[in-house]
């Protein structure tokens, strides 16, 4: 993703700050700048200043700054390409992706997603033809307005074989039509649209764009294929990363401060034309850790409302315990029996939904009331059941103090004692991090020295470097040897986390767009050193061997990690002057340790 510098500045040049900005708050001109209430914060008196002609903003409420671009990614959660997109748009200028020093990859992808815009058009042109009729009638009986098919961009598939393909092979090659999930090529040269005789979805990312299909069975004498098939997973659709009707709901959500997760397309449809905005659909893929941790760029506040039934069930209490995973504030709309989102408001309206809305439950009375129902909660053995299933979900969560709270609410709650609960969840807790260390430390320590809040290295900073700036060689070897524990620095191994989460993603990682992820003072040291600083640039990195300087910085980072197992050792030796089994223990994996340290040692020198 190389934006030239110069197509920036022109942007900054075309545009002015001020009205970029007065889209998402009033400003008003005081002195030498425009001050208005800053976007970042809740605030009664205006403390939000903008320069025009420094191009820049400042809050003196919160201390934000940045410039335009910061801002729109900020305002829309974009990356900094759609920032740029977008800007562009705005300044009238285009972006010739031909300057660019040549990235096949990236040609490709903006043709898949060219494909897709076209098609997204194309099926909707369907919709409203002669043979879309029946489909029109469809979304009417159920209730669909013509605004809201307008919205969603739906359309309808043709049934013949290859409708959409000869539409677009003189525009396309086969490959790129392929590539981009619409058609099938059969072997022998036989091509067949993916989608036939279908209602179409078209699924747009968090920008806003086209990047593949659902689409909903239409007739019935074809039951035998699924009710809902998908575009496959391309360059440019991620399913563990799309979650339908984000780009809808941006707003709306951090307005709420929470959204609701549903399951279907037709769920989110229906819910936003009655005029609930704050959704999203896990549409049919199971939710992922990364779609948590898109969420919870927006909010920590999660309502899932799945179906009632029993794979609505069992799904929610997947997504639910990756939900609390990441920290999210989770609770359950039920709905009655055989409902689903859509249906209920159908028949319910709003006001029924809202009702549904306002008795949520806590995940903890959402897991009794499944235990009473199942006649458990009277027994001694069904609650020992409920506090383990309970214990379960606290443990995933990383907040001492919510778990805290959580264990109050159930003893109150469920009349159960507090340290039975504690007792539980400590056994559990230690399972975990036992389970968690057993391949680091062979040896069990006698008394754990003070965790290390350890200052990044060096080493570390290269490894980011590399992640972000070396050949895919390079970082396929890092994403496969690296091994996380050894990365000493809790910010580092955040932000090298994010990288490897995002790094095979069609919009590849600047450091513009790592600043924007990481806000905190020593994120944002740690990523500029890393990728500005000169002396961190090695002899290996200018000779560009990028590969050697990889496994340089694996072998590095283990010493680090063997050199400061060592020195624990030796603390704690220091600290015990009895001559007991364990100083033995200790002093021999002393020894094993210095072995292993020559070993790799002499490793680096060769
Ligand atoms: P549902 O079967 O609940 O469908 O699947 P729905 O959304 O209520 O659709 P209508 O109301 O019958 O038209 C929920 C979601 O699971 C995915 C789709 O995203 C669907 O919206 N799904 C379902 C599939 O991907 N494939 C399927 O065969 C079925
Ligand atoms: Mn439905």
């Amino acid at each position: 993703m190389n934006i030239p510098q110069s197509k920036i500045d022109e942007i900054s040049a075309s545009l002015d700050i001020v009205d970029v900005i007065s889209a998402y708050t009033p400003l008003r001109k005081a002195g030498k700048s425009f001050m208005g209430r800053c976007p970042y914060h809740e605030e009664k008196t205006p403390s939000f200043s903008v320069s025009q002609e420094k191009g820049v903003f400042h809050c003196f409420g919160c201390g934000k700054s940045g410039n335009m671009f910061t801002f729109v990614m900020d305002m829309e959660n974009f990356t900094f390409f759609d920032t740029v997109k977008f800007l562009a748009d705005k300044a009238n200028i285009t972006i010739e992706f031909e300057n660019e020093p040549f990235d096949p990859d990236r040609n490709k992808v903006e043709i898949y997603y060219d494909i897709n815009k076209k098609a997204g058009k194309y099926f909707y042109e369907k919709l409203n033809s002669r043979e879309g009729a029946y489909a029109k009638e469809y979304l009417n009986t159920r209730g669909l307005k013509d605004d809201t098919i307008v919205k969603f961009g739906l359309g309808y598939s043709l049934r013949d074989k290859d409708a959409l393909y000869r539409e677009f092979e003189n525009d396309y090659t086969a490959e790129d039509i392929q590539g981009s999930g619409l058609i099938l090529q059969l072997g022998a040269g036989e091509i067949r649209d993916r989608f036939r005789g279908r209602l179409m979805f078209p699924i747009f990312n968090e920008a806003g764009r086209v990047v593949g299909f659902g689409g909903r069975r239409m007739y019935d004498e074809s039951t035998d294929e699924a009710k809902y098939i998908n575009s496959p997973e391309t360059k440019i659709y991620n399913k563990s990363k799309i979650l339908y009707g984000l780009n809808f709901a941006k707003n709306a959500i951090k307005q709420k401060g929470f959204v609701l997760l549903v399951e279907g397309y037709m769920d989110l449809i229906s819910l936003f034309q009655k005029g609930i905005e704050n959704v999203v659909a896990s549409s049919g893929t199971s939710l992922t850790q990364l779609h948590s941790k898109i969420l919870s760029r927006y909010t920590k506040e999660v309502v899932v409302v799945y179906d009632a039934d029993l794979a609505g069930q069992n799904a929610s209490r997947r997504a639910i315990e990756l939900l609390v995973e990441n920290d999210i504030n989770v609770s359950i709309l039920e709905l009655p029996y055989g409902d689903d989102p859509d249906t209920y408001i159908q028949k319910n309206g709003i006001d029924g939904f809202e009702r549904l809305l306002n008795n949520r439950l806590s995940i903890i009375d959402y897991i009794a009331e499944r235990y009473e129902t199942d006649g458990k909660m009277n027994s001694p053995e069904g609650k020992t059941e409920f506090v383990r299933e309970i214990i379960g979900l606290i443990v995933k969560m990383r907040d001492a103090i919510k778990r805290d709270f959580y264990i109050k609410g159930i003893a109150e709650k469920f009349s159960i004692y507090e340290s039975i609960i504690r007792k539980e969840l400590d056994s559990v807790l230690k399972l975990k991090s036992r389970g968690l260390t057993r391949e680091t430390n062979t040896d069990r320590p006698v008394k754990k020295p003070k965790e290390r809040v350890s200052k990044f290295s060096a080493v570390e900073l290269v490894l980011i470097r590399l992640l972000i700036d070396s050949d895919d060689k390079t970082k396929s070897l890092l994403m496969n040897e690296l091994e996380m524990e050894l990365i000493s620095n809790d910010t580092v191994r955040k932000i090298v986390n994010y990288i490897m989460l995002n790094i095979d993603s069609p919009e590849k990682i600047t450091h513009i767009q790592l600043f924007n992820e990481f806000q905190d003072e020593e994120a944002k040291d740690i990523i500029g050193k890393a990728l500005l600083d000169e002396n961190l640039i090695m002899q290996d990195i200018k000779s560009k061997n990028h590969l050697g300087e990889a496994n340089s910085v694996l072998s590095q980072l283990k010493l680090y990690n063997i050199r400061n197992k060592i020195k624990d050792i030796e603390i704690q030796i220091k600290s015990s002057n009895d001559y007991s089994p364990e100083i033995l223990r200790l002093l021999n994996t002393q020894q094993k340790l210095k072995r292993e340290q020559i070993k790799i040692e002499k490793s680096l020198r060769s």
